[in-house]
């Protein structure tokens, strides 16, 4: 597969990701995005992706709400106090939820599918930041999965985790920095002050 527009978060040109270890040191969360349109096989790739990740028991009880409209979108924005700004610049958006009676590892699955598309993505060359939903409120004090469940309806049985934003990145974001890994909070054998 090609690797379009890689060099916007590795910072160098021309350049596909090689390797899953350029992959996680290079993925970043971007928030701020291009006028550029994310391409529909790029998009299927993505969510390919989430629906490939692992789930507790196999169960697969997720579901993926998938926006591109540009007064959802602000909307969504509007879903939190603070941390949800971003998400009305983002080209496309996609809404992560988990069935709560399905599984009792639903906040893990949909958690675990989330940041699966966010690496895809980054291997797409293509931008994402998460935003929480589950434990937030909007401005007014509603429940962040509660506006949006009024704006999406989605049934009760299932719960949103969190929106990932996706596009295009319009802002340059260095990889992670080898030095500042916390090292010391990996203990081997027992933990260790
Ligand atoms: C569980 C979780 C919740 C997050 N919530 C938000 C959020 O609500 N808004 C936001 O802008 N970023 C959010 N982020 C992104 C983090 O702020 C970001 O991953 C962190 O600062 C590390 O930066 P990096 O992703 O560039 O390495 C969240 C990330 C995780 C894993």
């Amino acid at each position: 597969m090609q690797c379009r527009n890689a060099a916007l978060i590795n910072n160098e040109s021309d350049n596909c990701m090689k390797d899953f270890k350029t992959l996680v040191q290079t993925r970043r969360s971007v928030r701020k995005f291009t006028d550029k349109e994310i391409d529909a096989d790029d998009l299927k790739v993505i969510l390919r992706a989430a629906l490939m990740s692992p789930t507790g028991k196999s169960v697969r009880g997720w579901h993926f709400i998938v926006v591109d409209d540009k007064d959802m979108l602000q909307r969504f924005s509007e879903g939190r106090a603070m941390g949800s700004q971003f998400l009305a610049g983002a080209k496309v958006a996609v809404v992560v939820l988990g069935d709560q009676e399905l599984s009792d590892v639903w906040t893990e699955d949909a958690s675990i599918a989330a940041v699966t598309m966010q690496y895809q993505a980054a291997d797409l060359g293509i931008g994402s930041c998460w935003c929480q939903v589950r434990g937030r409120f909007t401005k007014d004090g509603e429940a962040t999965d509660s506006y949006l469940r009024t704006l999406l309806g989605y049934p009760a049985n299932l719960v949103a985790e969190c929106i990932v934003g996706f596009g295009y990145a319009d802002v340059e974001r260095k990889p992670q920095n080898e030095d500042g890994l916390k090292w010391e909070n990996v203990h081997i054998g027992a933990y260790n002050e």
